[in-house]
């Protein structure tokens, strides 16, 4: 198989904008397609023990589907991953208030966030490597947010089975900013059951405990003696329906963890964040990223009522996701790494997702 980069018309939004998808494939047959549509991650091949290849990522065949409802299937998440309590934040003493979008609080950038915008994009190349490059403008107040953000987030799958997401942006006024990627992993294959006899590592001593709507309550809380230890590689199912307030509030994982970053580490340096293994498949993940904070959901919201690609329904718990980010509601929380991004600065985040098998 040879490294490639191709492109196709992905059909048109309700309100005309022309979706393209973008096929990437490496010479191990690893292919990603990925659509201007909220830059999603529509598919995701990569192999298993026996080389047979899967898609590994939730998601529908088709444009109208994503538009129509989808619960941030593959998306590119922003302005900002995660919750802002009650939509509201202070900034340079001026108070903004964001849709609200998820009980009392805002989810994932608003009514219509990056997931939900169609994105510039042009397709690169090396010898070793191919990529998209998604790119645009998020116009200063869009979904209550201040300043011009000029967003590009790029894919790039490598020859060695690693995808690599780059997130950058820059604006004219302060404002936050927090990026992710919201695919939703199931390693035995997209609606072929549960994920919780799927096994997680995740390089964590500490999580940010929330609340009933799922704000955090600011304090660091470590995970030793509790069901958010996985520290030692455990299955997702092992401890999810423990008697825990935590989990009870968020019907399982969906749980911000304190990724371990050694002081001497520079600040943009990859942390081994997750390692991921179905013992079924033999297909393992691992996560590496430069943010300080992984959201860990696990499709807890899920529950039987979606049919997605291939005619296959996603059952409760289908599906675990990694998204890397700073911590929910940093722009209340001082005591949190902040998340205001100033001109003249650029915001720079990595993620890299390595696909690999165990025996
Ligand atoms: C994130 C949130 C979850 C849920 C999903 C989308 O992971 O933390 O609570 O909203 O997105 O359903």
């Amino acid at each position: 198989m040879s490294r490639s980069v191709t492109q196709a018309p992905f059909g048109t939004t309700p309100d005309s904008q022309a979706v393209e998808i973008y096929t990437l494939t490496n010479p191990h047959g690893i292919q990603v397609r990925a659509m201007t549509y909220g830059g999603v991650i529509v598919s995701l091949k990569t192999p298993d023990r026996t080389g047979e290849l899967g898609d590994i990522v939730l998601g529908y065949d088709d444009l109208a589907h994503y538009v129509a409802d989808s619960p941030y299937f593959g998306a590119i998440i922003g302005r900002y991953a995660n919750r802002i309590a009650k939509g509201r934040f202070t900034l340079d003493g001026k108070t903004y208030q964001l849709p609200v979008n998820d009980g009392p609080n805002s989810l994932h950038g608003g009514t219509k966030g990056f997931d939900k915008r169609v994105w510039d994009a042009h397709s690169v190349q090396t010898d070793s490597t191919v990529g998209v490059v998604f790119h645009r403008v998020s116009p200063d107040g869009e979904e209550g947010y201040p300043g011009t953000l000029d967003v590009t987030v790029t894919y790039t799958l490598k020859d060695d089975d690693e995808l690599v997401i780059d997130y950058r942006a820059t604006t004219d006024e302060d404002t936050p900013v927090n990026l992710t990627q919201h695919s939703y992993f199931n390693l035995d294959g997209a609606g072929n059951g549960d994920v919780l006899g799927q096994e997680l590592m995740v390089n964590a001593d500490s999580y940010t405990p929330i609340d009933s709507t799922f704000i955090p309550t600011g304090q660091i809380a470590p995970v030793a003696g509790t069901p958010f230890d996985f520290r030692t590689l455990t299955a997702i199912g092992a401890r999810i329906d423990d008697d825990n307030q935590q989990l009870k509030w968020a019907g399982g994982y969906d749980h911000n963890f304190v990724l371990n970053r050694p002081d001497s580490l520079p600040a943009d340096a990859l942390v081994h964040a997750v390692h991921a293994v179905d013992p079924k498949s033999g297909r393992t993940l691992d996560v590496y990223t430069t943010e300080p904070g992984i959201q860990i959901y696990t499709g807890n919201f899920l529950d039987g009522t979606i049919t997605g690609k291939d005619g296959k329904v996603y059952v409760h718990r289908g599906a675990f996701t990694v998204e890397t980010q700073h911590y929910p509601d940093s722009p209340n929380e001082p005591s949190f790494p902040s998340t205001i991004l100033h001109p003249g600065q650029t915001y720079q985040s990595r993620t890299v997702w390595k696909f690999g098998v165990q025996g």
